[in-house]
């Protein structure tokens, strides 16, 4: 990939602790610096002013063997009163197993980022904390400031029960309380476990965001005084399984952005990249919008715009490209034909192709492998397709709330056709 984030070299996985600090955007990712499988995880760094540009820097925490550390799992950074950071991320070794024995440990940075110090009281949140309950696969911390108290929300699940978010309160970062449950998968998603809980405010109602295992998803709702957390949207955060375990910050703009790890994805000396920087609001029915932060324009270079064009024919080429990186602004007129869309491939007789399809009587989309419902609002006339290939990579948004970011080891890195399809037609652009 030429323009999603990645690590210098090797394996990653998780974004961790994202953090807006001082004018500046710093990323953090689950990292493997020793070779392209996963294993002794350690936080990678990487900085930007620009959300596109970014500057690697050296690795942010390492296990501490001498303390019986042998990964630093995933969790999340803020910003204390005194204006230092602080780390909180889940601590596995010999002793703390992460199926049944995982600890939360805290790390400060007093240099801007540079420099992590772990505290030496460390374990800060041990399983103690949840007297009789049992809970297995603890960890993941999102830490997070409200009113004159420090919360944080961890992801497992009750010994032989259902995945489940667990909320925690502090007055002081280091003396934690367990609060509850706070809110534990629904039987028919038979989800056993949780992992990567993102939990926040926007728009006035709460995001919970978690990762089975599988697709992740999102709640909005509301947070109960004892709490615990009353759904009510349930949504999907981008339909690919090779989407997961995402994290997020808030910018100085207010702005919720997220990225999430692009797993399946690699290739000599790789493994692993992140989604571009998403910008997440709140819509009316409680879904969620999603789009490409707008910084990612720049990277635009030459243009071609295609307008007022229809077509009957099963498929015509709007496009060819001798580059694997593009982004495709695609309007249809929806009441126009039945069922049309875009197909990319990387030559117009190839046999590998990448269908973005939308059909209007049955309301499903489908993206690559992926079909899923999709209807539009009403009042909504287009269906907006906004694609991002970059190389194997194809990130597509459909009408500023729906994302699946796919991965297509075939697609040629150097040469890209865009075509407009149509099973019933016709298709209008
Ligand atoms: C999600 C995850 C997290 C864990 C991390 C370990 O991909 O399994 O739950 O902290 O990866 O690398």
């Amino acid at each position: 990939p030429a323009y999603h984030f990645q690590a210098p070299a090797y394996w990653m996985n998780d974004p961790n602790g994202p953090i807006y600090y001082q004018g500046e955007y710093h990323l953090f990712y689950q990292h493997n610096p020793y070779g392209e499988n996963w294993g002794h995880m350690h936080w990678g760094h990487a900085k930007s002013q620009d959300l596109v540009h970014w500057e690697h820097l050296p690795i942010a925490l390492a296990p501490s063997e001498d303390r019986g550390e042998e990964h630093c799992f995933s969790g999340s950074a803020i910003v204390d009163e005194k204006g230092t950071v602080h780390a909180f991320y889940t601590s596995i070794g010999p002793k703390t197993p992460a199926g049944d024995g995982a600890v939360q440990w805290m790390a400060t940075s007093e240099d801007g980022l540079r420099t992590w110090k772990k505290y030496p009281g460390n374990p800060v949140l041990t399983e103690k904390l949840h007297g009789d309950l049992k809970i297995l696969d603890w960890r993941d911390p999102f830490v997070w400031r409200e009113k004159d108290a420090w919360y944080v929300v961890l992801g497992g699940h009750p010994q032989g029960g259902r995945g489940a978010a667990f909320i925690y309160r502090s007055p002081n970062l280091v003396d934690w309380k367990f609060l509850n449950i706070l809110y534990q998968s629904q039987p028919e998603d038979q989800e056993g476990n949780w992992e990567c809980p993102n939990f926040f405010e926007l728009g006035g109602k709460r995001v919970l965001v978690y990762s089975p295992h599988n697709r992740v998803r999102y709640y909005t709702g509301d947070l109960q005084p004892d709490y615990t957390f009353k759904p009510g949207y349930h949504g999907v955060l981008d339909y690919s399984p090779n989407f997961y375990a995402p994290n997020c910050l808030l910018d100085g703009q207010g702005r919720r952005i997220l990225w999430g790890w692009i797993r399946e994805v690699k290739g000599p000396g790789w493994n692993g990249a992140f989604t571009l920087p998403r910008i997440l609001t709140s819509r009316p029915d409680g879904s969620l919008g999603m789009e490409p932060a707008p910084e990612i324009a720049s990277l635009r270079e030459s243009h071609k715009k295609i307008e007022n064009q229809t077509w009957n024919t099963r498929s015509t080429v709007l496009d060819e490209r001798e580059t694997g990186c593009v982004e495709i602004q695609a309007v249809f007129e929806a009441s126009v034909g039945e069922s049309f869309g875009l197909r990319l491939r990387p030559a117009p007789d190839s046999e590998i192709t990448v269908p973005i399809t939308w059909n209007r009587s049955t309301n499903q989309m489908t993206i690559g492998g992926q079909t899923f419902d999709f209807a539009l609002d009403t009042g909504e006339k287009n269906l907006e397709l906004r694609v991002f290939v970059d190389k194997l990579i194809v990130e597509v948004y459909v009408n500023r709330r729906i994302c699946c970011t796919l991965v297509v080891p075939d697609l040629r890195p150097d040469r890209l056709v865009i075509e407009g399809v149509v099973e019933k037609g016709p298709a209008r652009l």
